[in-house]
């Protein structure tokens, strides 16, 4: 198939990639020609283990072709995948204007029937708006809601890996074509190794699961396009109310003596609750669960209803970012002035450069206002927390350089070369013995053993 992808964010250019190494011809259109320039060198422009590779093979094949242009790509295209942003207006609802000027374009280039396949995160409501968009201008199109469900850090593997595709609209048609140009990209874990993809896979899971070994057609569940819709949301809120239960659940454990880790492992054996997204920490962020939770709550506002669940658990979210403040501050005998810490991690989760609603950053902010000396380090997000904290902290070389004279060091951020790093071989140069792990993820008995004093959320 011929297919156009609208904006290459984390969906767009990893959807992009591998339907383009499945076979298809696919144009990357971006308005951002610096972006388009980096992936015609054969490279992603943010960071995401493995798919630098990916696009350079689909480059060099020639199936991937990024370009500015609306005219080149879309009277070649049969379908036509929308993956803009839709960022938070200051009220919480959803900004459609780059779906809909996207739209614009598509509507003044395209020559033939389409199928529009909607993937950005958007309101219950949109797809029908896209409808008749292409309506009022006498165009045709069959329209499906094709809600994406890909973390990053684990972008390529969600991609191989699909536990569900959810296809929603109204033509039957339309939505088999659609199921299977994605089993495409489903079938990419036969060719693909897929260890190269799995380092940050299970973060937040007990273990990783390969739901490819079910057949595609058993994981496929077709529905309306309002629901398509819904569900996308749907699962983000659920994911975040887990978290921040979980976060709730480790207060509790840290006025009893109960061990946060312990208590989750033991209800994520029933079944029915599952023992992922039940890790405890800073709170959640990241450029998905602030802002869908706050597009639905205002969606539920605006129709009517007050999703006060939801209102809880985005204010159980704030609330945790401080009580890990106020934890800090604890520990160092209530007074930050002066006092010198280290924190590992900046990016929202590890795997990813991306700092967007980063809690990690949220916290240095936070100590900063108390006047403390910060000294940061992070293996993929240094460089982009740098615009939003400038000078005022000092940006470590190396975890030596970071560490020194630490009074405090926090795991912020809960990569793979933090988690198992020995801090004992740091001792000489630490003004103190104190670690607040904010992430729930080092080994508290043989930390204690060295002789440190561990803090953890609920430990
Ligand atoms: C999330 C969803 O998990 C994806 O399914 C969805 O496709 C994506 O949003 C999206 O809407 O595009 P993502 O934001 O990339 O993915 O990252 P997550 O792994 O969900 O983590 C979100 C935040 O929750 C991070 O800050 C993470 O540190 C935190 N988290 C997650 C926890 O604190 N504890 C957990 O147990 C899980």
């Amino acid at each position: 198939m011929n297919i156009s992808i609208v904006g290459t964010g984390y969906v767009g250019l990893t959807t992009g990639v591998l339907l383009a190494l499945a076979g298809n011809k696919v144009f990357c259109i971006d308005v951002d020609k610096k972006k388009l320039e980096i992936i015609k060198s054969g490279k992603s422009f943010f960071y995401e283990p493995g798919l630098d590779s990916l696009v350079k093979k689909a480059i060099n094949n020639k199936k991937l072709i990024p370009t500015l242009s609306y005219e080149e790509s879309i009277p070649e295209s049969d379908v036509v995948i929308i993956a803009v942003g839709t960022p938070s207006n200051p009220d919480g609802s959803v900004d459609l204007s780059f779906i809909f000027s996207a739209l614009e374009s598509i509507a003044k280039n395209m020559t033939k029937k389409i199928i529009v396949v909607q993937k950005s995160t958007v309101p219950v409501g949109t797809g029908r708006k896209i409808e008749e968009f292409f309506k009022s201008r006498d165009k045709e199109v069959d329209v499906v809601s094709c809600p994406e469900f890909l973390s990053e850090g684990s972008a390529v593997i969600d991609s191989i890996n699909m536990d569900r595709f959810i296809v929603g609209g109204d033509s039957d048609n339309a939505k088999q074509k659609i199921a299977k140009l994605f089993q495409g990209i489903d079938e990419l874990n036969k060719e693909l190794d897929i260890e190269d993809y799995l380092e940050y896979a299970s973060i937040y899971k007990k273990k990783h699961q390969l739901f490819f070994e079910t057949p595609f057609k058993d994981r496929v569940i077709f529905m309306d396009l309002e629901s398509a819709e819904m569900v996308k949301v749907t699962a983000n809120a659920f994911l975040a109310m887990k978290i921040s239960f979980a976060n709730s659940i480790a207060r509790i454990c840290d006025r009893s003596g109960a061990d946060i880790n312990q208590v989750m492992d033991g209800i994520g054996m029933d079944h029915r609750i599952n023992r992922a997204f039940l890790y405890a920490g800073l709170g959640w962020g990241g450029g998905c669960f602030p802002k869908d939770t706050a597009g639905l709550i205002k969606f539920a506002d605006e129709n009517g209803f007050d999703f006060n669940i939801l209102k809880a658990v985005v204010e159980s979210n704030s609330d945790q970012i401080n009580f890990v403040t106020q934890k800090a501050k604890d520990i160092l005998n209530h007074n930050l002035n002066g006092k010198t810490i280290a924190v590992l991690g900046l990016a929202f989760k590890p795997g990813t450069s991306d700092i967007r609603s980063s809690l990690s950053i949220k916290l240095v902010q936070n100590l900063l206002q108390f006047n403390a000396k910060l000294r940061v380090i992070d293996p993929k997000a240094q460089e982009g927390a740098r615009s939003m904290l400038g000078d005022t902290v000092h940006y470590g070389k190396n975890i030596e350089d970071t560490l020194k004279d630490a009074e405090l060091i926090i795991l912020a951020t809960e990569w793979p070369e933090f988690v198992e790093l020995d801090f004992s071989r740091y001792r000489n140069i630490l003004k103190s013995n104190k670690i607040l792990d904010a992430r729930n993820k080092l080994d508290k008995k043989k930390l204690v053993k060295q002789g440190f004093e561990y803090y953890g959320i609920g430990r």
